[in-house]
């Protein structure tokens, strides 16, 4: 094995080697860090219920509260956070900085997909960072995001301001580069329709048949950080949560799994909409807003908007 080249490709290397300011490499660097711990938890314990519930109502199973747990205390750690929002929280979190300036506010989702751990399917980790002490802020005003996907290989994709690049945890514990540069393909052949089909409002319903009639093929894991890292580092193609009959404004939560997402995809030459806006220029007001999506390349988000507008 090339010591050199793992060293030189190595996250902090990359982040400083980038540019990044260390306020902010350190936060994507503990990420990193706590995705490891969060990592091996997964692998070896059958966590179960942790017999409480988040925000929204949903069980909370051991493996989400633990992975939030060990994020919050790796953020803690920078001395460089002020605020977060976790999606296993009911409310903003204020870390004690002893009156220190210059602090970032940090939105996540520390286990997005986490019922799908105990059939072993692929789940993912989900940071949106903001510089200052408002964790609620529109998307466009992110510095930085990064997602891991703990998949059959563990990754880290990160941007913040220089493209977005792609991390593997290898056998040593190090996030190694693999991917620099990262561009999503202007269009795709595949589609993630979201939601169950039968709640789906007729403009969806139409869309999506007007999709399948031009042999887009569906795939859908119900994970969205692999759905998502699928499009953005292979064939591309649109990745869709609905707003339904049931639920309007879609299910997927703004502030820790649509704007970082957003944000990345965008920073790779994709695009991400509510239907008529860019995701990135909603207002962000609430912990738990949610908005419909269409996310993915820019040829399949462009259709989307055009069809939704009556345009086609
Ligand atoms: P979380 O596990 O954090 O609640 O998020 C799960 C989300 C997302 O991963 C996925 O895209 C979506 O739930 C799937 O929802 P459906 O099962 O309703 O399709
Ligand atoms: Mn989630
Ligand atoms: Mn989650």
């Amino acid at each position: 094995m090339n010591i050199k080249k793992h060293v030189t490709r190595g996250l902090w290397n990359h982040l400083m080697k980038s540019g990044v300011e260390m306020g902010l490499a350190s936060i994507i660097y503990e990420v990193g860090v706590a995705s490891k711990y969060v990592n091996h938890a997964m692998r070896t314990g059958d966590l179960g219920l942790a017999g409480t519930s988040n925000l929204y109502g949903e069980d909370q199973l051991a493996l989400d509260v633990l992975a939030d747990e060990i994020i919050k205390d790796r953020l803690d750690h920078t001395g460089r956070v002020s605020r977060i929002i976790s999606e296993e929280q009911s409310e903003i979190i204020i870390f004690d900085r002893q009156g220190r300036a210059g602090g970032y506010s940090v939105c996540y989702d520390p286990l997005d997909g986490s019922s799908l751990v105990d059939v072993n399917l692929a789940v993912g980790t989900i940071v949106a960072i903001y510089a200052g002490d408002n964790p609620l802020q529109s998307g466009r005003h992110q510095v930085g995001a990064l997602y891991v996907v703990y998949g059959p290989r563990t990754t880290l994709v990160y941007g913040a301001g220089d493209g977005v690049h792609e991390f593997t945890l290898n056998s040593l514990g190090e996030y190694v580069l693999t991917r620099g540069y990262i561009t999503v393909k202007g269009s795709g052949k595949i589609f993630c329709p979201g939601g169950v089909r039968r709640d789906y409002l007729p403009e969806h319903e139409k869309f999506v048949q007007q999709l399948e009639q031009d042999a887009y093929k569906l795939r859908y894991s119900g994970g969205f950080v692999p759905d998502i890292n699928q499009i953005l580092l292979k064939g591309g193609g649109l990745f869709m949560y609905p707003g339904t009959t049931s639920a309007k404004q879609g299910k997927l939560r703004l502030p820790f799994e649509l704007n970082p997402m957003a944000y990345l995809m965008e920073a790779a030459g994709g695009a991400a909409t509510d239907g008529r806006r860019p995701i990135l220029d909603l207002d962000c007001y609430d912990l738990d807003q949610r908005s419909p999506v269409y996310i993915g390349s820019r040829d399949e988000v462009e259709r989307a908007v055009k069809f939704f507008a009556g345009d086609i």
